[in-house]
């Protein structure tokens, strides 16, 4: 396990285009190994994208993404090579229908590793226990409720034990109890695995409480960055517009209106 000192993801200088537009300029950043970092911040501004940067599925106009000390490559096979390293965790949870609970979890698993059946059957099941689904097993997509099927496509981010975890908006579509066991379930995968967990979500009250760090994305940049505490005590009148949610500040509205 990296040392508690140890940087999981740095950016510098980093500048991230989409569309022929800058979304994000000049941003620094530093994770550090073991911790949970929430990405809050309007929608639009750029959460996703900088995700997208950690993954190397967008490639910076400018800077250095640094994953646990190594640039993040350009060429595609040690690009998939190091996204064995980083579970993602998407906003639709992309489980194949046709699969059941347990083969979605082995895809990964088939995929990047040839562990005799016995095993792979074995790690499966370590993962279901691991979200509090091992008796889901054979039930398909279908038959799971939105809050199971967001702790299967957990299970299936975690299969590869990656020490990286992204959170795209994790809550989207959950109702407040089952938010409530997804958010407890990252906070006790990422402290009894030591993973470095980054979680983007619009859901501040439920996010913050299990965050070490902070990060604030708005008008093309980061605009805060530290704990949830001094978040939360910031008489800034932009983090406060965006902590209570109110439509006049210095958050532009104009700027969600573009993106839609
Ligand atoms: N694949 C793409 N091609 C072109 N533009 C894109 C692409 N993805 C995102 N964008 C643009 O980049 C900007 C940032 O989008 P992004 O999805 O990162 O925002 P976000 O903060 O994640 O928003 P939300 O909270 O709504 O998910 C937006 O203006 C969006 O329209
Ligand atoms: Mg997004």
């Amino acid at each position: 396990m990296p040392a508690p000192s140890a940087t999981a993801v740095e950016l510098r200088g980093v500048r991230l285009d989409r569309g022929g537009r800058t979304t994000l300029r000049t941003v620094a950043l530093a994770v550090p190994a073991g911790s949970i970092t929430a990405v809050l911040g309007p929608s639009g501004t750029g959460k996703s994208t900088l995700l997208a940067a950690l993954t190397g599925e967008l490639v910076p106009a400018a800077g250095e993404v640094r994953v646990f000390g190594q640039p993040v490559p350009r060429g595609a096979r040690a690009l998939l090579e190091m996204r064995k390293g980083i579970g993602v965790l998407l906003q639709g949870n992309g489980l194949l229908t046709d699969l059941t609970v347990a083969e979605n979890v082995a895809l990964p698993l088939r995929a990047h590793t040839s562990l005799p059946e016995p095993v792979l059957q074995r790690l499966v099941a370590m993962k279901l226990n691991a979200v509090g689904l091992r008796e889901a097993a054979g039930l398909y997509p279908r038959e799971l409720s939105g809050g199971m099927a967001r702790r299967v496509a957990l299970a299936r981010a975690l299969a590869l034990d990656p020490p990286l975890m992204l959170y795209d908006e994790p809550l989207t579509g959950l109702d407040p109890i089952a938010s409530g066991v997804i958010m407890s379930l990252i906070q006790r995968l990422s402290r009894s695995l030591g993973l470095t967990s980054i979680i983007v979500s619009h859901h501040v009250r439920e996010t913050l409480p299990i965050a070490d760090q902070a990060v604030v994305v708005a008008n093309g940049g980061i605009v805060f960055d530290g704990t949830p505490e001094a978040l939360e005590a910031s008489g800034d009148p932009l983090l406060r517009q965006f902590l209570r949610g109110e439509p006049d500040g210095p958050i532009p509205f104009e700027r969600a209106r573009e993106v839609a």
